[in-house]
């Protein structure tokens, strides 16, 4: 081909994204980019940081910039119904009306878990509602704004005052933070499903039900805060009719197939927890087709894809993470994010839910080696 033809395409293909904002993460296919550089997603969770003091929110950012990480996921959500005594929320729901917390326990501490992970060279990935009833999320909004709805867990992405609320409480976000790319990208929920954690599904949610409320919100962030990139933060369950093993035809309404191709979603997302997902006896082999399976559907897709959630339990780690890293490797995945970091603070440990790595353990090294391998993969 001709280089004038060469540069043709390529400046068609660069026009069908928006010119990214200087100085914020964006994509070109499947890769995510800054200033003009490739920008490597080597990244890991902890959803606890607002809930630390700053020195302890410091400290933590401190040992993820040490593993060499670039990017770390965490919690933008605490629906409460009374004030608690202690700790960061950002939603008070009382009688009905949900009052959003400006103040130094409330968003204003955010920024400065924001402030912080800028100092340490890292950038956020911002999770707007939970699936689970950890901190709040989707139940609190159905019990609280529509008692009346038979209280099925999926009336959040369909009843028309939940759907108001939620866009008052992201926008409070978005508009604190358009201007800010330390944030690298918002998520519409933790893991979303049409069932949480001890509430049902009404009979009529399925696949569609979770595509059209993606596609609705993405597309409202979108228009609201057009600097920052979107994805869900599902798990990534696939929808495929009689597919094998169980994960591959969920039914718990996600079709990680339907939802890439929304066209307000930047990149996808999949997390791997084999041992709750019914795959015990087969963790590495089913991780490692995890990973091939969701970077075949990345290259179709031609968005970048992060394996942004995984883990086992804390015996088998130093022997099942580098297959399912050197999978992601291979397999030319975007990026990864381990769960979760954890870090020693004033008050002790970090969280620990069996899954927590600490500084000075086997998977800290392991999770600062594989990090300088994406980067040399690139
Ligand atoms: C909620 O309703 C109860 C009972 O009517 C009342 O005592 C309370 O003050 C109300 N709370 C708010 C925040 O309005
Ligand atoms: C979901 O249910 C609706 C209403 O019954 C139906 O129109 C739609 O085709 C279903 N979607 C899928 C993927 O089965
Ligand atoms: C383990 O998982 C892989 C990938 O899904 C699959 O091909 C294989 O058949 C599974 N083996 C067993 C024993 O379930
Ligand atoms: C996990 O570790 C336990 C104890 O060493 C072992 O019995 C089990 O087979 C391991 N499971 C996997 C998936 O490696
Ligand atoms: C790691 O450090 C903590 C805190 O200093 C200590 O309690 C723990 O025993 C150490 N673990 C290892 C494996 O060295």
């Amino acid at each position: 081909m001709k280089l004038s033809a060469v540069f043709a395409l390529c400046a068609a293909a660069l026009s069908a994204v928006a010119a990214p904002t200087p100085g914020f993460v964006y994509t070109v296919g499947q890769k995510f980019y800054l200033n003009g550089q490739e920008y490597i997603f080597a990244g890991t969770n902890a959803y606890w940081l607002a809930q630390q003091s700053n020195s302890d929110i410091d400290k933590a950012f401190s040992d993820i910039a040490a593993a060499g990480l670039t990017t770390v996921r965490t919690w933008g959500f605490n629906d409460v119904t009374a004030i608690p005594s202690y700790g960061t929320y950002y939603q008070l729901f009382t009688n009905g009306t949900a009052t959003i917390n400006y103040g130094a326990n409330g968003l204003a501490k955010f920024d400065y878990v924001v402030q912080s992970a800028k100092a340490h060279g890292l950038h956020l990935i911002v999770t707007l509602t939970n699936n689970w009833i950890d901190y709040g999320g989707m139940d609190i909004y159905v019990e609280q704004l529509a008692p009346n709805s038979g209280l099925y867990h999926d009336v959040f992405y369909t009843d028309p005052t939940i759907q108001a609320a939620y866009k008052t409480y992201i926008t409070a976000w978005l508009n604190r933070y358009s201007s800010n790319p330390t944030i690298m990208s918002w998520e519409l929920a933790n893991e979303p499903r049409c069932a949480g954690s001890t509430s049902v599904a009404s009979a009529a949610c399925n696949t569609t039900t979770l595509t059209t409320w993606v596609s609705s919100m993405s597309a409202y962030i979108k228009s609201v805060d057009a600097n920052h990139l979107v994805a869900i933060g599902d798990e990534g369950w696939f929808e495929r009719p009689g597919a094998q093993p169980y994960p591959y035809d969920a039914g718990v309404g996600i079709s990680f197939d339907d939802n890439i191709l929304v066209p307000t979603l930047d990149w996808g997302t999949l997390h791997c927890y084999p041992e709750s997902w019914g795959q015990a006896d087969n963790v590495t082999e089913f991780g490692i087709a995890w990973v091939r399976d969701h970077a075949a559907v990345q290259r179709t897709a031609n968005k970048p894809v992060v394996m942004e959630e995984f883990g086992v339990s804390i015996a088998n780690q130093t022997e099942v993470y580098p297959y399912w890293w050197d999978e992601v490797l291979a397999s030319g995945m975007t990026g990864d994010a381990i769960w979760q970091s954890g870090s020693y603070l004033s008050t002790g440990p970090s969280p620990n839910d069996g899954f927590t790595y600490y500084p000075n353990s086997t998977v800290y090294e392991l999770v600062r080696g594989y990090a300088g391998l994406l980067r040399l993969r690139g």
